[in-house]
């Protein structure tokens, strides 16, 4: 198949894109913005491939992505651009709904007027916090922060274009990813990189907040099952096979890195926090989907990851990311 992959910089991108080429002999083009998340770094094992080209450009600019599904002759576009990051969609909104929401419009236009297929990657986050039981499909929508109600608004465009113009496009909502690329701002790399460095570690309020954890590999398995699978309009949750408080994830983190549980440092919560996260995957497994990697087994997989990857963290953690953390963390971590 010829793809166009949008946000295939990213974390969970770069490995969709590596298992369309590597294992499904794609002829793959990446377009993305490269915004301080995206890094031709995450695809470096792919540079020189015949199969693989990369664009420059986002999602926003419908010249642009009229050209590039032309120059990739796409079949399909999967979409993975976005902001993506809850606590600086709290700080500003606006790029939120210029990439997830104004960009999502222009890629459905887009696949529209070229008669393509077309998967948008969302979010567990757009039905908001469960105290016990599952989400499913049918659940309602009920965003809590400005990221989820970006990912929501762009949910409901994918279906409006699916009913009102027959658009073939679905949509793979996942739960919390991790593995390895994942920009250090999220949880998991985020404590293992401090931990390994003997600084702070810091947990939002108590801490027992419910994340259901998938490895980036089995989403980005789901997703292609829904790309060559999924039915037009439908869409198909992909949740990890366990769930685990906050302060234990911190906590494992703390033993695999041989780190001190003194690091820990409860800081002021996230405003409109969500509880617990929790998703069932019942209509993707109808497609053959299975996860395939425990949490036990993948995040220790993962803090190897970081440990043997510096050439890779070590330009992040010296560049952007410093004002951000400070603007994040700086008086509560002082
Ligand atoms: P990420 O932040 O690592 O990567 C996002 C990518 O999109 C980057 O490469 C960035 O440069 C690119 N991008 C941003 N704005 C763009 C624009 N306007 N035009 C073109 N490219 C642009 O994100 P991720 O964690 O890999 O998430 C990918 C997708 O999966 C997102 O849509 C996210 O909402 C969704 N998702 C993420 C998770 C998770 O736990 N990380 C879980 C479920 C769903
Ligand atoms: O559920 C899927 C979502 O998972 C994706 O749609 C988002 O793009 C992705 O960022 C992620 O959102 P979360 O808000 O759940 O992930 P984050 O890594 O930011 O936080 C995970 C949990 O850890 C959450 O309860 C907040 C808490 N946390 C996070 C950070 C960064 C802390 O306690 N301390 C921290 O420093």
């Amino acid at each position: 198949m010829r793809i166009l992959i949008c946000g295939g910089a990213g974390f969970i991108g770069s490995h969709f894109t590596r298992i369309r080429l590597r294992e499904h002999g794609d002829r793959v083009t990446v377009l993305d913005k490269l915004t301080y998340a995206g890094r031709e770094e995450n695809l470096r094992d792919l540079a020189g491939d015949p199969a693989f080209n990369f664009i420059h450009a986002a999602i926003e600019d419908a010249e642009a992505v009229h050209a590039a599904i032309e120059s990739a002759g796409a079949e399909a576009i999967v979409n993975f651009a976005a902001e993506t990051h809850v606590d600086r969609s709290i700080s500003s909104s606006q790029d939120f709904v210029a990439t997830n929401i104004v960009g999502t419009s222009v890629l459905l236009d887009a696949a529209l007027a070229h008669k393509l297929r077309y998967v948008q990657v969302s979010t567990d986050e757009v039905y908001g916090s469960i105290e016990q039981g599952t989400f499913t499909e049918d659940s309602p929508l009920a965003p809590s922060s400005p990221y989820s109600a970006s990912k929501a608004a762009a949910d409901l465009l994918v279906q409006s274009y699916a009913c009102t113009h027959g658009l073939s496009a679905s949509i793979a909502r996942g739960s919390n990813n991790y593995g390895p690329y994942q920009y250090p701002e999220k949880l998991i790399p985020l404590m293992v990189l401090n931990a390994m460095h003997g600084q702070r570690l810091p947990v939002y309020g108590d801490g027992l907040q419910v994340r259901n954890w998938i490895h980036v590999t089995d989403f980005a398995r789901a997703i292609a099952c829904v790309l060559m699978e999924g039915a037009p309009g439908e869409v198909y949750n992909a949740g990890g096979p366990d769930e685990c408080p906050n302060i234990q994830v911190v906590r494992r983190i703390i033993e695999l890195t041989g780190a001190g549980e003194d690091l820990i440092e409860h800081v002021r919560d996230r405003p409109g926090h969500d509880r617990r996260y929790s998703l069932s995957s019942g209509r993707v497994k109808e497609l053959g989907w299975e996860p395939q990697v425990r949490f036990a087994e993948g995040i220790a997989e993962t803090v190897g990851w970081y440990r043997d990857n510096e050439w890779w963290w070590q330009p992040i953690r010296s560049g952007e990311y410093l004002d951000y953390y400070e603007r994040q963390y700086g008086s509560a971590l002082r």
